[in-house]
């Protein structure tokens, strides 16, 4: 885009799911970046809506909620609270952070899929789509797992693979299962709206075209999938959790979670700009996060329906399809709307070697970071952009954390601006010294200084952030090294007019960190600021040589960081550790028994059975005596599970039972038979038992 043309910037950062905290990943790969880009472009002085909010629709809700035993809504309410408050604790400067369950998003999006319902965009069609009879649903997206077609793995979603990140419909799954019941589904008619992406392959080939400088990574993506063809792709659902669709004949059918989501973008600017015309308090402010909401007067419009206006996407890889091919078919399908210029897709980040994993608990939880290392926000902040997996994935390891705080931010940042403010106040009171004569190496240090903004200006400008972090830290290394070369120290003794010379040049230094730093590390930015008594400035100001007056009276130094010690790691470590273990398939699950015959196994004869009197075993901890119907009789059975079944719990419960094993005595009672149990790695047992209520003496084969 022609940057003389820009008046106004949107930087939009993926939605959340609201199903779980956010985690080191999202933040490496999404909301640092995006954050130092908008700070960044405040800091320009350039009209700028960062807007983000959680994504509360969908099957990763319901799902959740389903897991939980609790509603859908107590699930997005639950998380939103959560993770807005990390993303506020963490300084994460969204304009708004909004949710797309508010009346402004349901209306939005309703009106969006209506404008195409309108124009005759949609195409409507009966297909069958996968359907489980047990749980009497329609099984969309994560609702059914199967393997991928594209590259074989085994748990890829019905609406996209995430290890290959193709998106897929369900019916194209190999294997495919319920997440709901297990079971094989079935196919059954019903009729969903569709959208023609292939009817904008061309216009979609030549907006990717037109932007060869986006990453190769999203570039590339884009290309191939133009190249396999583009198919419909249905924007409705059949669930009862989500955004009605607005048509008739569409009753109990919800907009397609991808439909509705990246409208969320938009629906967030629209709710931003309500309120900032409000002058006065509005509790609303506190719900959705709304930040300057007073002084900020805006039209919503402004910032999606004017080509003045540079619209940047911050996403992780495995929503790039949904950002550079159908957003933008339906923004052009719309016809209002302006294209994103840049989606700065990162890859994955690592942790410990293995993939980040949610369910598997492999991962660091931002409100868990937030509690255990208080005030520490910046050290993740840096650690994580100085890692970030910009070109490839990339792997987090707490060593690694642990030794850029300690080698980095505290020996060269920290270290540089305590040596200055300490020598400050040692040798002249804390007020800035006067520039003396200048010799040739001071100047060559002022010279260099002023070559620093244009640099790491270049680098955030392009999305390039860990090599404009790194430029940054090359100023504080310059600082370090104009420190060693001329040892104030020394001459403090010798030569009092050269140390005023050498103390003004630093803290000059220090005056452009604090202002190169606050995109990248706010809070340390906001701590030198108080150091330094000088208020803040500008981004146009960097390289200045006169950021801080002589004169001007510094305040008391203070440490920016502090080194972390081992046991803070080992901590993290262990925690990690544990999952592990709690993870782990058992020792014994790994190998499997000697191969027997089917006449081996038919020789059991397994049955449902109900339970229906259980008591414990005197005098022991691990023993019920259960009294079960097996459709043949009513008997007795011994169970070794009272640690973890409580006997009034387990009454009318159908099991599994071996029911021709050879009765035994087991402390004077007698055993006949035995209930199938599963085991997990902690050794737990669970009741294995028929899907559905069955009845007794049902087979088992
Ligand atoms: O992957 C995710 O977490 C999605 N909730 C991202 C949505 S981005 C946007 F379109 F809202
Ligand atoms: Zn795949």
């Amino acid at each position: 885009m022609d940057n003389s043309k820009i008046k106004r910037y949107t930087v939009t950062a993926a939605l959340p799911y609201t199903n779980g905290p956010v985690h080191i990943g999202h933040l490496a790969g999404v909301y640092i970046p995006a954050d130092i880009y908008a700070r960044y472009l405040r800091s320009n002085k350039r009209d700028v809506k960062f807007v983000c909010g959680s994504d509360e629709n969908g099957v990763p809700i319901t799902l959740k909620a389903k897991r939980e035993g609790i509603t859908p809504q107590e699930v997005v309410d639950k998380y939103h609270k959560i993770i807005g408050d990390s993303f506020k604790e963490f300084g994460v400067s969204f304009d708004i952070y909004h949710r797309t369950s508010s009346s402004t998003h349901h209306q939005t999006a309703a009106d969006f899929f209506e404008t195409l319902y309108n124009k005759g965009v949609f195409t409507e069609e009966v297909t069958e789509q996968y359907y489980d009879e047990t749980a009497k649903q329609f099984l969309a997206d994560r609702y059914i797992t199967g393997t991928c077609p594209n590259c074989g793995n085994e748990n890829a979603y019905g609406d996209q693979c995430e290890n290959c990140g193709s998106t897929l419909n369900a019916t194209d799954l190999i294997n495919p299962k319920s997440t709901l019941s297990g079971n094989k589904p079935i196919l059954k008619e019903t009729k969903n709206w569709f959208l023609p992406l292939d009817k904008y392959e061309e216009r979609l080939r030549a907006y990717i075209e037109s932007h060869k400088e986006w990453r190769p990574n999203v570039y590339g993506q884009c290309q191939s999938w133009l190249n396999a063809g583009l198919q419909p792709r249905a924007m409705t659902r059949d669930l009862d959790w989500g955004i009605r669709v607005p048509v008739r004949g569409a009753e109990g059918k919800v907009l397609y979670v991808w439909f509705d989501a990246p409208i969320g973008y938009i629906s967030a600017t629209k709710e931003l700009c309500n309120y900032a015309k409000l002058d006065v308090w509005n509790p609303k402010a506190e719900e959705y996060y709304i930040n300057n909401y007073e002084s900020d007067k805006c039209g919503w419009e402004e910032y999606w329906k004017s080509d003045e206006t540079k619209l940047v996407h911050f996403i992780g890889k495995d929503n790039i399809v949904f950002h550079c091919i159908i957003f933008p078919a339906m923004l052009m399908a719309h016809g209002d709307y302006t294209l994103a210029d840049n989606v700065p897709a990162n890859e994955f980040l690592n942790l410990e070697g293995q993939k980040i994993s949610t369910s598997k608990n492999w991962a660091v939880w931002l409100n868990e970071y937030l509690r255990e290392f208080e005030g520490k926000q910046d050290v993740l902040r840096y650690v994580l952009t100085a890692t970030a997996p910009e070109t490839k994935d990339n792997d987090f390891t707490w060593k690694d954390f642990q030794a850029r705080n300690n080698n980095e931010l505290v020996a060269i940042l920290g270290n540089f601006v305590n040596r200055v403010t300490v020598l400050t106040h040692k040798y002249f009171n804390g007020i800035v010294p006067t520039l003396m004569q200048v010799t040739p190496q001071d100047q060559a240090v002022i010279d260099e200084l002023a070559t620093f903004p244009g640099k790491i200006s270049a680098s955030i400008e392009n999305y390039r952030f860990r090599e404009a972090l790194s430029e940054v830290m090359n100023v504080a290394r310059l600082g370090n090294k104009y420190l060693a070369e001329t040892e104030p120290w020394k001459l403090i003794k010798t030569d009092e007019d050269r140390v005023r010379t050498i103390l003004n040049i630093s803290l000059q230094i220090c005056a452009n960190l604090q202002l190169l730093i606050e995109p990248f590390m706010p809070f340390t930015s906001d701590k030198l600021m108080k150091m330094l008594n000088n208020g803040r400035q500008e981004w146009s100001e960097a390289g200045s040589s006169t950021l801080i007056k002589r004169g001007h009276t510094i305040n008391e130094a203070v440490l920016l960081f502090e080194k972390i010690e081992d046991a803070a790691i080992d901590f993290q470590i262990e925690k990690l550790n544990q999952s592990k273990t709690a993870n782990a398939v058992p020792a014994q699950a790994l190998l499997a028994k000697e191969n027997i015959q089917f006449d081996d196994f038919s020789k059991m004869d397994i049955r449902v059975a109900t339970i229906i009197a259980a008591e414990k075993v005197e005098k022991t901890k691990k023993l019920l005596k259960l009294t079960v119907n097996t459709g043949i009789d009513e008997r007795t059975v011994v169970s070794g599970i009272a640690e973890y079944y409580k006997p009034e719990d387990i009454v009318g419960k159908q099991v599994s039972m071996i029911v021709n094993l050879a009765p035994r005595e087991i402390k004077g009672i007698l055993s006949q038979g035995m209930i199938l149990m599963a085991e997990n790695s902690a050794g737990k047992l669970t009741f294995v038992a028929p899907a559905e209520q069955f009845t007794e003496g049902s087979v088992i084969r």
